[in-house]
């Protein structure tokens, strides 16, 4: 794969979904299939970067190392996923590819969660997770990009431009999920990457495709905020 060069850099990028457990056999999942994230990490490794690939329960193969270097940490819940993004720090990249739970059970039951013997219904008790890309974009250690994805139903770039916003991200990468061709499960995509200065429509294109046009974007943005040229960001 050609492209721009990443070499000497850290690039973290989080993939796929996150399982919550409920009792020892059921959990609260979602359908990412980490292909986005396993894209943009071996096109990462392809450009030369150090990448370290923080995934969570999915089925694919690790990507090579490319003319980088390629290190996968495997976890499952938002907690873990937490702790093993902050445990990869210092970082010149971070991507958030990953659908991390936005709740979690209050509680995970030792043993398994009996029905009852009428017909009510369970009531489960949720709490927030922390927001990984949030707390990367404001840490004191903060890679020099923080990039998110948006993975919305509707309303994609009043949603993307709120969460740029709110999470004071570099750059955030919007897609439309629930119609053909794109999102989840998809090996296709089409994204939109929104900056304070960008609207970049990219794609119908395969995942492949989007992540190297996507980390072309990223080097160029690096080059600059490195170079100390401008800031563009
Ligand atoms: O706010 P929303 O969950 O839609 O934002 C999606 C972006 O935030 C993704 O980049 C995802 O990886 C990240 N995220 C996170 N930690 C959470 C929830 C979302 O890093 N707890």
């Amino acid at each position: 794969m050609s492209g721009c060069s990443l070499a000497g850099r850290h690039v973290v990028i989080s993939a796929g979904p996150t399982y919550e457990d409920l009792d020892p056999v059921r959990f609260l999942g979602n359908r990412s299939s980490g292909k986005m994230g396993f894209a943009i990490a071996a096109a990462a490794a392809a450009r030369g970067a150090r990448v370290s690939l923080i995934a969570g329960p999915v089925t694919l193969p690790t990507p090579a190392a490319g003319t980088g270097s390629l290190h996968r940490i495997d976890v499952r819940s938002a907690a873990q996923m937490h702790a093993a993004v902050i445990g990869a720090l210092p970082a010149d990249v971070y991507i958030g590819a990953a659908a991390v739970a936005d709740y979690t059970p209050a509680r995970v039951a030792e043993e398994k969660i009996k029905k009852g013997s009428g017909s009510e219904g369970l009531t489960l008790q949720l709490v927030r997770t922390r927001d990984i890309l949030a707390e990367l974009a404001g840490h004191p250690r903060r890679p020099e990009l923080v990039v998110g994805f948006a993975a919305e139903t509707e309303d994609v770039e009043r949603y993307a431009r709120g969460k740029l916003a709110a999470k004071r991200l570099d750059l955030i990468a919007a897609n439309r999920v629930g119609v053909a061709g794109s999102g989840f499960e998809s090996d296709d995509n089409a994204l939109v990457i929104y900056g304070a200065d960008l609207a970049l429509p990219l794609g119908p294109a395969s995942k492949h495709e989007l992540a190297g046009q996507l980390l072309d974007l990223i080097c160029q943005r690096l080059s600059v905020a490195a170079t100390g040229t401008g800031s563009a960001r």
